[in-house]
Formats: structure tokens, C-alpha cells, sequence
């Protein structure tokens, strides 16, 4: 190698969030321009590249006119190559700022939609495919991905296999009226709303599995709760009863949140989120009975609720504000439940089910129950609800041939994430929500 060559070492590509790492360096990133802001003879440019934000500060009296109006110039979401040296600042994010050396611009970006003034929600659900560049929309994504993340770790470390269920279903999960119909070649076929029932199959064959995919209802209402396209992870596990079934899942929440605390503190405290609620957030979580939970109702205002009614919202908020942790509320009345649920054997009026409440007004984040596993009493309840039994001759058959206690839940990833990041509208907690009536983009 010649003398010039080494000299002429190329500047390193770096991530803004690991700028940390190269103090007193020259570097490169790659992003684009957030806000500039300039005072006289600076210009402090903000710059994004989906890792973190940095602020690069370039002087007019070392840049040279030329790059100095240049950087002026920059209009917000010009994408940009920016090449400059790494400084330690203890007031800026991140703990580093940039000295500019040289900006090569991408692409001008013209008359960007979203401006630092405030947006109308109606406004920026139009623009979600823009939205998600914003800094707190970006951090719920980031948070979402670690909720994830470590779902898959806590199975994985539990001797859990992923079974993912199919998409395209037969018959219904949970109740006929919210199915998305689709045309499958001559047949008709729905949209999957929960992959529990193969995860029982799966249950059968590999004794401790789960299953994490998009479901879909139909929701015909329009609240802060409910999306039509939502993800959720089920496990589900051979042998095991309501107790176990509720064991895993205070266990899992807890894992779920720890991991957000320990790698996505950041991104909290971009979201505002009080920490301290979600530092308490450890097992055993309390768990009360429905008919405990309809005393709470009744005590905190909502003295005609009748038992034997499925909560809602404002039912739901009532009981968790009782509590600081997630609240595991078991034995619904059975007929507000779905066919697939075992009966309390003392109590057949209730399920063997559980709902997990969140605090602070999420509502529920988690719904299970044990199965019922025997077939006469199966085939009976598909009956009652009026569901097809041929449609159900494969799920029958696990009733037959070594049929076992056996139990699993739900958790909504959207409410979990709304949950943890303190964000009030489920639109937020995924990248591109779908609504009654809504799916553009
Ligand atoms: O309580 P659900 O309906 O339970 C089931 O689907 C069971 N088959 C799960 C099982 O036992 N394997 O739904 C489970 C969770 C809810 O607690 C909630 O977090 C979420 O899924 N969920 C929704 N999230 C967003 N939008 C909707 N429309 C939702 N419906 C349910
Ligand atoms: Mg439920």
C-alpha cells in the first residue's frame, strides 16, 4: 500500500444512536434534517437517522460561505450524507454533538407535510405513512419491537416452540359477528380471529407452544380500544390449568416490562411515560374473582351493573384503579364467554377463564382460559352456539384421542404496547392501523 493511500482512510458510516462510541472522530451519518435552527452566524441542525437525533452545529467562519448557506437552506426531511467530528455535550441527547464538516444532500425535500406546529389527529392518520418519522411515533415503534422481542425470548427461554396458526380459517374463534369474510377459491373463509384452536393441535404435538400473528375482527365500534387488524401471541400448554394459565401470564407481562425498562428507557422518557408505575410492575399480580370485581363496580358508582353481564370500558378502568399492578380477573359467567372455555366443575354457571386488566385504565390486555376437554360437553357447547360442527371435526378430534386439561391465553400486542408507553389511542401502537371504515394508507 502506498503512503497516500493510507492517508486517505474512508470516513466510517455511523449510527446516531452509537455516535457515543466515536468521540474526537471524524464521522459520517446518513438521515435526515429534523429542525434547523439558526442564530446569527450558526446554524443548529437537528438530524434523524430512525437510530436517535443529533445536533450538528456548523459556524459560518468554518464552513466557508458556500456550505454555510448551503446548510441554511436545508428544508425539514432533506435527506442528507453529513460528515462531521463527534463531541462529547452533557446537555444534549444522547450525551453528543456533531461540528459540521461537510453536507451532502440526497434528496431536497419540498413543503414536508408535518411542521413543528400541532396536527389534528384526523391530519396526521392521513399522513401515518409521514407520521411514524415524528419522534414520539418513532419511539412507540421502538418500544414495540422490544415488547416483541422479548415474547420471543421469554418462550424461547421456557422451552416454548413458535407454531404460528394458519391465516385463512373455516369457521369462528371467537363469536360470528365479528368475521371478516373472504372468498377462498369456491369456498368461503375468514380472516383468523385468534389461532387458538390450532395452537391446542399444536399444544398436542410439542406440549408447550405459542403462536404470534395478525388477527382480525370486525369491530362495528369505534373506540380508543379496538383496531380490526391486531397482532397477538397465544400460548398455549398441555396440562395445564387456570392457575398455570395465570402463573405464565402474570410471569410474561412482568418480563415484558422489565426488558422495556432495562433497553428502552430512552424512548419512555421521550413518551413522558412515569416510570415509577411501571418499576411495581411484578408477580404475584392480584387476582380477584368476576363476582369480587362486580362488588368493585358496584362500590365505585355503577351500582345497577348485573352479574352475569360482560364488563365494559368504564367497568374495566373501575375495577383496575383499585390496583397498582395488572389485575387478573378469573370466572366470568359462562355465558359471556366463548365455547371453547371449561366450566368451573364446583360452579358450572363460570368459566375457568381470566381476563388481565392493566392499571390506569388500559383495560384488558389478556384473555385465556382453560379448555374444556371433553367431547360430549364440546360438541354440546358448539351446538348452543350455534356453530357449524363440521367445521370443527379436526378440533373435535383432539377431545379424542388423548384429550388433557390443557389452557393458554391472548395478549394484544397493540393494548400491551398503549399500555406501556402511556399512549391513550391503540392508532399509535402500530405501524399502519386499520379501523371501521378506515385503511388508507
Ligand atoms: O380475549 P380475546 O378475544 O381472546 C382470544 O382471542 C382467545 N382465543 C385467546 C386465547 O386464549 N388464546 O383476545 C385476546 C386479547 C385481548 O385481551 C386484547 O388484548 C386483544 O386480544 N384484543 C384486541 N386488541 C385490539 N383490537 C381488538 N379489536 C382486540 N380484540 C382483542
Ligand atoms: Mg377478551
Amino acid at each position: 500500500m502506498t503512503e497516500e493511500k493510507k492517508e486517505k482512510a474512508p470516513i466510517p458510516r455511523v449510527r446516531v444512536g452509537r455516535l457515543g462510541e466515536h468521540l474526537g472522530e471524524t464521522v459520517e451519518i446518513a438521515g435526515w434534517v429534523y429542525r434547523l435552527r439558526s442564530k446569527g452566524k450558526i446554524h443548529f441542525l437537528l438530524v434523524r437517522d430512525g437510530s436517535g437525533i443529533v445536533q450538528a452545529v456548523g459556524v459560518k467562519n468554518q464552513l466557508g460561505p458556500e456550505l454555510f448557506d448551503l446548510v441554511g437552506g436545508l428544508t425539514q426531511e432533506t435527506s442528507l450524507y453529513l460528515r462531521g467530528s463527534v463531541r462529547a455535550d452533557s446537555r444534549a441527547p444522547g450525551g453528543v454533538e456533531m461540528d459540521i464538516l461537510d453536507v451532502e444532500v440526497v434528496q431536497r425535500s419540498k413543503d414536508y407535510p408535518i411542521t413543528p406546529k400541532e396536527h389534528g389527529v384526523g391530519f396526521l392518520m392521513e399522513h401515518r405513512h409521514l407520521w411514524l418519522r415524528s419522534r414520539k411515533q418513532a419511539a412507540v415503534l421502538r418500544v414495540r419491537d422490544e415488547v416483541i422481542k422479548a415474547i420471543r425470548d421469554f418462550f424461547y427461554e421456557r422451552d416454548f416452540a413458535c407454531v404460528d396458526s394458519p391465516i385463512f380459517t373455516p369457521a369462528a374463534c371467537e363469536g360470528t359477528t365479528t368475521l371478516f369474510e373472504v372468498k377462498y377459491f369456491d369456498e368461503k373463509a375468514y380472516l383468523t380471529q385468534s389461532g387458538q384452536l390450532y395452537a391446542e393441535a399444536s399444544a398436542m404435538a410439542l406440549g408447550k407452544v405459542y403462536c404470534f400473528g395478525p388477527t382480525f375482527r370486525a369491530e362495528k365500534s369505534k373506540t380508543r380500544r379496538h383496531l380490526t387488524e391486531f397482532w397477538m401471541v397465544e400460548p398455549e400448554v398441555a396440562f395445564a390449568t387456570l392457575d398455570d394459565v395465570m402463573e405464565l401470564a402474570e410471569e410474561m407481562v412482568s418480563y415484558i416490562v422489565a426488558r422495556c425498562l432495562e433497553r428502552r428507557r430512552p424512548e419512555l422518557e421521550t413518551l413522558e411515560r412515569d416510570l415509577s408505575k411501571l418499576e411495581k410492575v411484578k408477580p404475584p399480580f392480584p387476582r380477584i374473582s368476576y363476582d369480587e370485581a362486580v362488588e368493585i363496580i358496584h362500590r365505585r358508582g355503577f351500582e345497577d351493573f348485573p352479574w352475569g353481564e360482560d364488563f365494559g370500558a368504564p367497568h374495566e378502568t373501575a375495577v383496575s384503579e383499585e390496583f397498582e399492578l395488572p389485575v387478573m380477573v378469573h370466572r366470568y359467567p359462562a355465558q359471556v364467554k366463548a365455547f371453547y372455555m371449561k366450566r368451573d366443575p364446583e360452579r358450572p354457571e363460570v368459566s375457568l377463564c381470566v381476563d388481565m386488566l392493566a392499571p390506569e385504565g388500559y383495560g384488558e390486555i389478556i384473555g385465556g382460559s382453560e379448555r374444556e376437554d371433553d367431547l360430549e360437553t364440546l360438541r354440546k357447547r358448539i351446538a348452543e352456539h350455534d356453530l357449524p360442527e363440521e367445521s370443527f371435526r379436526w378440533y373435535l378430534d383432539l377431545r379424542r384421542f388423548g384429550s388433557c386439561p390443557h389452557g393458554g391465553y391472548g395478549l394484544g400486542i397493540e393494548r400491551t404496547v398503549a399500555w406501556i408507553c402511556g399512549v391513550e389511542h391503540l392508532r399509535e401502537c402500530i405501524p399502519f392501523p386499520r379501523m371501521l371504515y378506515k385503511i388508507y394508507p
